[in-house]
């Protein structure tokens, strides 16, 4: 069976191909144009996907091999996201399928990313914990079954990947920030400045990034101008850290709480090899198994969107030309059809 992927949630207008739930193309196209405004302007992505949907879509096809005639469904995102974003992806999905009379399915943004491992480890046995790190996102869910899931633990104010974007801000570092700090941070020492890791009162399992945020800048407005110069790939190095160290520190309280081993991590901060360093000692002193979606499927992409678009079609699962977006659809809303 023979899906299109296509993604428009946010900044990223992308499209893939998958076959019976191998990936045959994942092309994606990152808006450069919001790196100067320091964050995603709405009204410029919605733009930017109408200008190249198009485009990618077909570019999709190429690299895979087929033209829309072969195209047995279309997987597309419907939320969450900004809504203008979202709109340019569905409603050319209606369209196509319009066009080439075949189903389409409305996929959830967050399980896109959730199912964006099963690309790399189609077995993954349930149950398993799920810490989805975003933008947007920073949660810790109990995956029991396919769409079965259940929250333990999310942030009570920013994401962690907000945390990297506003940090970088603070540095004079561009838009998305979490590749910037990671960047510079190679060559810092991440015991250089001391940030604690975040707890919320009464809140044991939940995350914080907000303050840390603030802890940052006055760090670092405290510094002279030459000071800044000298510091900031230490700044860099140990903010990552403390973000880094507060994600697992609340997912080790999470596995004991449900005594599940198995973890995924997935979403754009997921990206960030610095996580997966620190995970590799923390599985080498555990009995945790932790489990990374390759690289190009941790940030926004299509190909997720077509696996777990895939996934609910094999089971017969469809929705009607009526879908609408939805800005702000949870992880445990699943997929509407
Ligand atoms: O999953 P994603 O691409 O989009 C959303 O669904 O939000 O995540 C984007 C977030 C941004 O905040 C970005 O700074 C962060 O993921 N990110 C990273 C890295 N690559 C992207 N954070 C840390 N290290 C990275 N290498
Ligand atoms: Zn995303």
């Amino acid at each position: 069976m023979l899906i299109l992927g296509i993604e428009s949630s946010c900044d990223e207008t992308a499209g893939a191909v998958c076959k019976d739930g191998v990936i045959l193309s994942n092309v994606i196209l990152s808006q450069e144009i919001h790196c100067k405004y320091g964050g995603v302007v709405p009204e410029i992505a919605s733009r930017e996907h109408d200008s190249h949907i198009i485009s990618i879509v077909d570019s999709a096809l190429e690299k895979a091999g087929i033209t829309y005639v072969d195209l047995d469904a279309i997987a597309v995102t419907y939320g969450a996201g900004l809504m203008g974003a979202l709109l340019v992806g569905l409603n050319y999905a209606k369209g196509l399928s319009i066009a080439l009379n075949i189903p389409f399915i409305g996929v959830n943004h967050l399980e896109g990313h959730l199912y964006a491992h099963f690309i790399s480890y189609p077995d993954m046995k349930y149950p398993y914990l799920c810490l989805l790190v975003t933008g947007g996102h920073t949660q810790i869910w109990a995956v029991q079954s396919a769409g079965n899931y259940i929250l333990h633990s999310s942030t009570v104010d920013d994401a962690a990947g907000e945390a990297f974007d506003k940090g970088a801000r603070i540095l004079g570092l561009s838009y998305p920030g979490g590749p910037e700090i990671e960047k510079i941070a190679l060559k810092g020492d991440c015991d250089k400045f001391k940030f604690s890791i975040p707890k919320v009162k009464n809140s044991p399992l939940d995350f914080s990034f907000s303050g840390l945020k603030t802890a940052l800048l006055y760090k670092y407005a405290d510094m002279t101008p030459d000071e800044q110069k000298d510091n900031i790939h230490h700044m860099a190095a140990s903010y990552q850290e403390v973000i880094l160290k507060s994600l697992f520190t609340q997912l080790r309280q999470v596995v004991k709480k449900s005594e599940i081993q198995q973890v995924s991590i997935v979403g754009g901060v997921a990206a960030n090899k610095r996580f997966r360093e620190l995970a590799q000692s923390l599985q080498a002193e555990t009995p945790l198994n932790i489990f990374f979606p390759r690289i190009e499927y941790c940030t926004d992409n299509a190909a997720m969107i077509a696996a777990a678009g895939y996934e609910k079609i094999k089971n017969g699962l469809f929705s009607p030309l009526k879908l609408k977006a939805h800005p702000n659809l949870s992880l445990d809303e699943g997929t509407v059809v």
